[in-house]
C-alpha cells in the first residue's frame, strides 16, 4: 500500500491509503471515533467505527493521546465539512510511541512558556501555518529573481568590516584577529553585480540590537538583489513587483494556512500592484500635519512610520533621505546634496519597513569623502573602492527582511513568530 501525504489526499478518493504521523487530537462519540491526525503538511479526519473494526482495535483507539506517533490506514472519503474535503475511513492503525502529557495542551500557555518550548510549539497549527507560509515567502523570492535572469551569489558571513554601522556589530575572535558578523551581504553583492549584472544575494544576517521591540531580531534572512545600469526608479520598480509576486504566489498556495491565521485574500490583494511614492520631505510635512513634533532631518521612528504608512492602502515607497541619517554607499542626489537615492518601503497595517534600499554612490571621490566623514577604516573599504576604479556603472539595490514580511502577510503582533528558532537580546535557548 501506498504512503501518502495529508495535502495530497484529494488525488487519492476512494482508495485505501497509509499515512503516517501524530496524533493531533482524538475524542469518542460512543462507538465512533474522531482522530485529528496532522503529518506535517497538514491535518485531516479521521473516523473509526467500532462495529467495523471491531472491539480490540477501537480499544486501542482509546488509547490515543496528544501527539502519540502513529500510522494510520484506510479509505479516503469526500466530506464537504471536513477540513480539506476529505477525511479518512480507519481500517487500522499502528502506534509508535505512545505518550503521556504533552506539555503544550490546547489550553492557553503564556508566552515565555511557549518560547521555551519552541522546539514543540511549532507543531501547532498556526504556528505551522506561519512556517509554512515563511516557506512560500521565500520560494517565491528566489522564483521571483531566478526567472528575471539574476544569478544568486553567496556572500560571506565573516566580514572584516561593517556595512550598516558600527553599534549593531557582533564581533568574534577569528584566528588571533577580530571578525564581525554580516550586518549585509550588500558591500559583497556589488561586486557581484560588477561581475554578473543582475544578481541577488539571501542569507542569515547579524544585528546586536539592543532594544526589544516587535519588529527586531538579532539574526534574521534577508534578500538583497543588486543590479548593474539601475537607478532608484529602476530599484522601486524591482521591489513594487517582487512583493507583488510574493503576495500572489501566497493567496495562490497557502489557501489553507492563510484561514487558520484569519488573514483574509481580498486584504493582501489589496497591497499588490504600484505604489505610492513620497519624498522624505513630503513624509515629513505630512506628519507635520498630523501633529508630530518632527523636524526635517530626523530618522523615522515607528510611530513615525505606522502614520505614513497608515495614510495609503498600499505599502508606500518614501525617497530621498537626508544624507546625514543614511549609510555612507548611497548616492548623493545630483540635484540635491542634501539626500541620497535611498528608499525604504513602509507596510500597511503598522509593519513599518519591510525593505530598504538605495541606488549607490559610483563616484570614487565622493565615496571616499563619505567613508573618511564617517571614520570608517579606509582600509577595509579598498576592495570595495576598487569597483569605483574599475569599470564603475550606476547601480542600485534592496535587502528585503523576510521576517519583516512574514509578519506583515500573516498579520502577525510579534516578529519572533516568523522564524523557528528566533534569536533576540534575551532569547538563545532553545
Ligand atoms: O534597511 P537595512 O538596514 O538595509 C541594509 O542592510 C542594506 N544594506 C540592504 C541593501 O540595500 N542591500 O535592512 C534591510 C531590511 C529592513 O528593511 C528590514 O526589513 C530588515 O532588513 N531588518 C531587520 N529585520 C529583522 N530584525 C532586524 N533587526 C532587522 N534589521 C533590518
Ligand atoms: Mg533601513
Amino acid at each position: 500500500m501506498e504512503n501518502i501525504l495529508v495535502q495530497n489526499v484529494g488525488k487519492h478518493e476512494g482508495e485505501n491509503v497509509k499515512l503516517n504521523g501524530w496524533v493531533y487530537n482524538s475524542r469518542r462519540s460512543g462507538k465512533i471515533g474522531f482522530l485529528l491526525f496532522r503529518d506535517g503538511t497538514g491535518i485531516m479526519q479521521c473516523i473509526i467505527v467500532r462495529n467495523d473494526v471491531g472491539d480490540s482495535v477501537f480499544d486501542e483507539f482509546k488509547k490515543l493521546t496528544q501527539e502519540t506517533s502513529i500510522s494510520v490506514q484506510g479509505e479516503v472519503v469526500k466530506n464537504d465539512r471536513a477540513t480539506g474535503g476529505f477525511e479518512l475511513l480507519l481500517s487500522d492503525f499502528e502506534i509508535h510511541h505512545l505518550i503521556d502529557g504533552y506539555p503544550i495542551t490546547p489550553k492557553d500557555h503564556g508566552t515565555e512558556y511557549l518560547m521555551n518550548h519552541r522546539h514543540l510549539w511549532i507543531r501547532s497549527k498556526r504556528q505551522h501555518s506561519i512556517l509554512r507560509i515563511r516557506h512560500e515567502i521565500i520560494k517565491a523570492t528566489r522564483d521571483f529573481f531566478d526567472s528575471n535572469d539574476f544569478t544568486l551569489v553567496d556572500t560571506p558571513i565573516f566580514t572584516s568590516n561593517a556595512c550598516e554601522g558600527t553599534t549593531t556589530l557582533f564581533e568574534t575572535e577569528y584566528f588571533g584577529e577580530s571578525a564581525y558578523l554580516s550586518q549585509s551581504g550588500q558591500l559583497y553583492g556589488e561586486a557581484n553585480a560588477m561581475a554578473f549584472g543582475r544578481q541577488y544575494n539571501f542569507g542569515p544576517t547579524f544585528r546586536a540590537e539592543k532594544s526589544k521591540t516587535r519588529r527586531h531580531l538579532t539574526e534574521f534572512w534577508m534578500v538583497e538583489p543588486e543590479i548593474a545600469y539601475c537607478d532608484l526608479e529602476g530599484n522601486i520598480e524591482w521591489a513594487e513587483k517582487l512583493i507583488t509576486f510574493i503576495i500572489n504566489r501566497v493567496i495562490e498556495n497557502r489557501k489553507v494556512e492563510l484561514e487558520v491565521l484569519e488573514r483574509k485574500v481580498d486584504d493582501l490583494k489589496k497591497f499588490t500592484g504600484n505604489f505610492p511614492h513620497i519624498s522624505y520631505s513630503e513624509a515629513v510635512d505630512m506628519l507635520q500635519k498630523g501633529g508630530f513634533n518632527f523636524e526635517w532631518g530626523g530618522d523615522f521612528g515607528s510611530p513615525e512610520e505606522t502614520y505614513i504608512a497608515k495614510q495609503f492602502e498600499k505599502p508606500v515607497v518614501v525617497h530621498r533621505f537626508p544624507t546625514a541619517i543614511k549609510a555612507f554607499y548611497m548616492k548623493r542626489d545630483p540635484e540635491n546634496e542634501n539626500v541620497v537615492l535611498g528608499m525604504d518601503i513602509l507596510a500597511p497595517e503598522g509593519y513599518g519597513e519591510i525593505i530598504g534600499g538605495a541606488q549607490r554612490e559610483d563616484n570614487l571621490d565622493f565615496l571616499l569623502e563619505r567613508i573618511k566623514h564617517e571614520q570608517l577604516p579606509q582600509d577595509e573599504f579598498e576592495w570595495y573602492l576598487d569597483l569605483r576604479r574599475y569599470g564603475s556603472v550606476p547601480h542600485a539595490g534592496f535587502g528585503m527582511g523576510i521576517e519583516r514580511v512574514v509578519a506583515w502577510i500573516c498579520k502577525l503582533p510579534h516578529v519572533r513568530e516568523t522564524i523557528p528558532y528566533p534569536r533576540m537580546i534575551q532569547t538563545l535557548r532553545p
